[in-house]
Formats: C-alpha cells, structure tokens, sequence
C-alpha cells in the first residue's frame, strides 16, 4: 500500500516533545521494537528535542531505564538504539534552539543525508510554534524531502482546524504531512478491511436490509494521568470520538474503494463523513450525551473523581465519556443507526465494534422458550483482546427445542503470534513514505463538522454535567440515544 511514488528513506528524526508522555509511552517503545525487528535504517539517527536540562549521557540512560522497565530491553540492541539519539535542550518557542538544531542535523554522521522526519509528540497549542520556527532556520524546505508528522486532535473545532492546515500547507507540501491516528494502525482495524472486502459470505449482510444497528465502543480504565493540562480543555468527544470513533465507523461504512491506494481509501471514507446527516442544534439532545466520573473503585482500587485529579478545574464540566448517535444517509446505511461510545475510568479496558443484526422476519419459535430470541451479532474485538466472530443460534442437542449461541470464530492470530503494536506499524509507515493509514484534511474537516454541532451546545451547556462512579459502564441516562426499546450496549466480546 504505497503512494505512487515512494520516497528516499530519512536520516533524521526529530522528536519533540521528546521526554513527554506520549514519546515514553508509545514512541520510543514501538522505535525500540522496529529496532528489534531490524526494520530500522541503519543511517537512522533520532534526536530528542525536550525542554529538560539534560545531555546526551543522561537522556540516553533514562532510556535505557524506561525500555528495560517496559520491555525488557538489554544488550546489544538497546546500546545500538540508545547510540542513535542525540538529546538537544530546547524550548519549542525559541528560535535559538533551531539554529541549534539545524546546527546538530548538518554535523557528518554514517550515511548523512537531507530527509529529517519531525515528530510532534506535543500539545496541539504548540504546533505552529514549531512550524514556523522549522521555516525560521530553514528546515521546512527543501519541499518534499522532510516529512511531518502531526499528532491528534488536529484543532480543537472545524476553524482551528482549517488554520492549522493553511498554516502547514504554507510552509510542507501535502505529501509531506503525515496526520496521525494510532487507531488507524491496529491490526484488527485493517483487518476490518480483509474481513469486509475479501470474503464473500460477509459483505452481501453488511447493509441496511441485515443490519440493525452499529455500536462502536473505546471504553479505558485509565483516568486522565497527569494530562489536566491538555484533557480538561478537549474532552472525550476532542480527544477520541471526533477521531479515533470517527475513523472506525468510516472503515465500517465506507463503500470497497477501486484499489488499496492511500488516496482511494481516503476518498471512500470522505463519502461516509459526508453522507452523515448533520445534527441539527435542536436535536443534539437526542444524538448525544456527555458525562463526567465521580470517585468509585475501577479493577479494585480506590479512584478519585475527575474534578480531584490534579490540575483539573475544580468545577470543571469536561466530559470524561461521550456517546453520540448518528445516521448515513446512503443506500447502504439509510436508517441504521449508528452508536458510537467512549469513556475514561470505566469498568473494562474495551474497544469493539459490535453490529446487530435485525430479527428473522418470521417468529417461527413463538410458542416455545425460544420466544425471546437474541439477534444475530458480528463482533470485532480491537483490545485488549484481537478477535472476530458472527453469533448464531444452534439448538441444543436434547429433547427440548432449546438454542445456544455458537461463535463462528474469525479471530486471525496463532497463539505463537506477538500482537503488533499500532505506533510500530505507522512509524514504520512515516520511515518508508506509505500515507495510506494517516488522515488527509478533508476527513480531519468533516469529522470536525459532523461534531460541531455537539461541540457548540455542550460549550454552552456549562453549569450542569451527568456523573457515574468510576468503574462502571457510564450513566444509564446515556440510553436514551437508543431508536430501538430493546437496544442496549454490549459490553464484551
Ligand atoms: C489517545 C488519547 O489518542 O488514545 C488517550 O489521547 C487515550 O486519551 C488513548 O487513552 C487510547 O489509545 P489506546 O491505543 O491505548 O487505546
């Protein structure tokens, strides 16, 4: 799945925001396992731009800490790794410190070359500090040998967003900006594609006529950790459903694209986000619903609520879970409603999209315990568990006319196969120049404008929010978004 023309490989990646939680979390770990797998170039040299007052010596032994915690790391590959990195003190306003930087990319080193990837693994508010100081020293340009690579959320609302864009575009060509979604690199999100487009048995069912509705669900039992500072201004419908929710339910609703390019499959996912019916202001009551955590136990532990986690504005109403329902209006979709949910500190770690299918039109079984018939579901785990499977019913072997349900399993990895981590792949993909699983801005921009109108009443909706203990499923107020009286949320596999 490559662009058209696939570019040299870069030299330098730059990473800033380089001792920040997304980089110990995801990026250096997934960098250390592309190192592992010998995927890594060997010219490949990272340089970590943080504010902290440290050198080489002390960023490389924190990481030598931090991938021997996570991952066990030792030996040769760690020192191989760990050799790679410069670290250059700097901060992300100050001009001084990319005279420096461009000072550090010009010093010869093995297989110097001009490409440099830069990571922004920081706060969407200092994108474009970074950005115009990247043309300030001039290392926007050369055109088309950088790339850049763009964290979520991209804005905050439909204007920002644009701003931003225009603000990139002035200064990258489009082929240079990589807009990530970690979600977009999950195994079972690209197997979704596999599943729905290779076999036959599946896609003549995935339409109005079979399908009831579509529930899409990201639940975490994490809090917000020490992001007040970023999460109290976005939110859950910001930080996830405008996003990573919105991504998945274009892949489960879009239409085969002509071929597996990175510019077919994004136009096919455009035509989703376009086809969903704008919500209009009066019924945004009857299309979503927010809500914050109060204190409560999640996997037997004492949590706090969201207003006592650090940082947090004491009468903060930033939601910690979003629902939201929403129709697509095609030939396909018409009618279908779709569910999509997230939400922090709640009961399981889970993220599934869930289709149910509609009733037989007949109620042959009326008369016998069979009466009350569950539907038909197609499951998709993504995590923590990978796996795919279409319920049915079978009757139970016995004198009575009694059903079970049977899994018709589709899950796809062996037992001796490693789970792929979603960073490894999409780093990966920026390292070779493969766009085809990063945002292009008109998905970023409609996604936004399905939103916005969410966005706008809930901003002015500020002295009241709905709560639910920590370490539960979310307010049962929450299903009043569902069209059907026996719809309700799944929550397993
Ligand atoms: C990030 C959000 O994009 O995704 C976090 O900012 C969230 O709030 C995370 O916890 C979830 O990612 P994953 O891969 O752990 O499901």
């Amino acid at each position: 799945m490559f662009d058209q023309e696939t570019p040299l490989p870069p030299c330098n990646f730059v990473i800033f925001g380089a001792t920040g939680n997304l980089a110990s979390n995801k990026l250096l770990p997934a960098l250390y396992r592309l190192e592992l797998a010998g995927k890594l170039p060997e010219s490949l040299n990272f340089i970590a731009f943080a504010r902290r007052d440290w050198d080489d010596a002390v960023w490389r032994d924190n990481v030598r800490t931090l991938l021997t915690d996570k991952l066990k790391a030792e030996g040769a590959p760690l020192e191989r790794f760990v050799a790679r990195f410069d670290y250059l003190r700097g901060e992300l306003e100050n001009p001084a410190a990319y005279v420096a930087l461009k000072e550090l990319l010009a010093k010869p080193k093995l297989g110097a070359c001009s490409n440099v990837v830069f990571y922004l693994a920081i706060k969407p508010g200092d994108f474009s500090a970074v950005i115009k100081n990247l043309d300030g020293v001039g290392l926007a340009k050369p055109r088309g040998l950088h790339r850049i690579v763009v964290e979520k959320p991209f804005g905050v609302d439909i204007e920002s967003a644009q701003m931003l864009n225009q603000l990139l575009h002035r200064y990258f060509d489009e082929s240079q900006v990589f807009r990530i979604d970690h979600y977009l690199g999950k195994e079972t999100v690209q197997n979704l594609l596999v599943f729905r487009f290779a076999n036959t048995l599946i896609e003549p069912l995935w339409n109005r006529n079979f399908i009831d509705h579509v529930q899409i669900t990201v639940a975490e039992r994490v809090g917000i950790d020490k992001r007040a500072d970023y999460y109290d201004k976005a939110g859950a419908l910001r930080d996830m459903l405008q996003n990573h929710l919105m991504q998945l339910l274009t892949l489960v609703a879009m239409e085969p694209p002509p071929a597996l390019e990175a510019d077919a499959l994004r136009d096919e996912k455009v035509k989703v986000l376009r086809s969903i019916r704008p919500i209009s202001r009066r019924s945004v009551h009857a299309h979503a619903f927010r809500a914050q955590y109060k204190a409560g136990m999640v996997a037997g532990q004492q949590v706090h609520g969201y207003q006592d986690e650090p940082d947090v504005e004491p009468d903060s109403v930033t939601e910690t879970f979003a629902t939201a329902k929403f129709y697509i209006d095609n030939w396909r979709w018409r009618g279908v409603p779709f569910y999509l949910r997230t939400g922090k500190r709640l009961k399981q770690n889970l993220s599934m999209i869930a289709l149910r299918l509609r009733h037989p039109p007949q109620q042959l079984f009326r008369e016998t315990p069979l009466e009350t018939l569950e539907p038909n579901w197609i499951v998709l785990s993504i995590q923590p568990e990978e796996s795919m499977h279409v319920e049915i019913h079978a009757k139970q072997p016995g004198l009575d006319m009694d059903t079970r349900v049977v899994k018709l399993n589709a899950s796809f990895r062996h037992p001796d196969e490693n789970p792929l981590d979603a960073y490894e792949a999409l780093l990966l993909d920026v390292i070779e120049g493969d766009r085809t699983l990063f945002i292009r801005f008109d998905e970023v921009e409609w996604a936004w404008r399905v939103v916005d109108p969410i966005l706008k009443y809930w901003a002015q909706e500020r002295d009241f929010i709905h709560t639910y203990p920590a370490g539960s499923w979310g307010p049962i107020e929450a299903n009043r978004l569902f069209d059907g009286e026996d719809t309700e949320w799944r929550n397993g596999v």
